[in-house]
């Protein structure tokens, strides 16, 4: 089984690619970084040595390098099984005063960059009628919060694209699942003096996310919401 996942070098997206690669899942992982990307390869590979994991620097918020990206991967890995489009970005700030530009930035990363990663992706997945994405959302995709307002307005897309998609999905087998996780320790947060139980730890939203491929071919997952015991932030 092979599944991509992006923005896997840190956090939810590297416990995700651990934890799928335990369950016997070959990898192909991008980043921007080539250092954190290389040093992913090593520890998979040292962990997972039976396993095939591809590396590649790829900055999602570019339109043309998130397309090329997902034509070189179709045709390097015909079969792909699972789109996971984790990567995005969280610029604190809110809609009346933060700097112009930053609402573009953040929807170029965390709405057009699953957007046209899907769309290059998905006609393999329909010739073979088998696939899986997974749209790692946010709470932030429900609800407002203060200082979220590019972020808030990006993953309400985000969900209103993976919706749309599970629709469009159903006569095809292909499965669409949003995930809405809440303050997750991950690099985003580095630096908040939080006790360590107030927010979850990459590990467990990871086991959510892997839990949603485990079903059969007649069930899918649609919507998770996971949030720190204590509630949110
Ligand atoms: N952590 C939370 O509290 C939380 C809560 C709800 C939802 N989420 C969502 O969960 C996802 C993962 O968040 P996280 O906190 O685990 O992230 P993270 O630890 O900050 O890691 C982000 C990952 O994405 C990559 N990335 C960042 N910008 C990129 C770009 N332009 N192109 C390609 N890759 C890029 C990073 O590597 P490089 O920097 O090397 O590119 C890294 O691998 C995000 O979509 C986030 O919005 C997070």
């Amino acid at each position: 089984m092979n599944a991509i996942i992006t923005g896997a070098t840190k956090g939810i997206g590297k416990a995700t690619l651990l934890l799928l690669a335990k369950e016997g899942w070959n990898i192909a992982a991008s980043s921007r970084s080539e250092d954190d990307l290389k040093a992913l390869k090593e520890e998979f590979e040292s962990k997972f040595p039976t396993q095939k994991i591809y590396i590649d620097s790829v900055d999602f918020s570019e339109k043309s390098a998130t397309k090329q990206y997902g034509d070189k991967m179709s045709e390097r890995w015909p079969e792909i099984d699972l789109l996971i489009n984790n990567a995005g970005v969280f610029l604190p700030g809110a809609v009346h005063s933060e700097p112009e530009g930053v609402l573009e930035q953040t929807i170029d990363l965390n709405v057009y960059g699953p957007y046209h990663l899907t769309r290059s992706i998905l006609p393999r997945m329909l010739e073979r009628r088998i696939g899986h994405i997974i749209n790692i959302c946010s709470i932030a995709s429900l609800m407002s919060y203060a200082n979220g307002g590019a972020y808030t307005i990006s993953k309400f897309a985000l969900l209103g694209f993976s919706k749309a998609l599970r629709e469009e999905m159903k006569p095809y087998g292909i499965k669409v699942t949003s995930i809405m996780p809440g303050a997750t320790w991950s690099a985003s947060w580095e630096g908040a003096t939080f006790p360590e139980d107030r927010l979850m730890p990459p590990e467990d939203v990871a086991e959510v996310i892997v839990s949603c491929t485990r079903m059969g071919p007649s069930a899918v997952v649609e919507d998770i919401v996971i949030r720190p015991q204590l509630g949110d932030l």
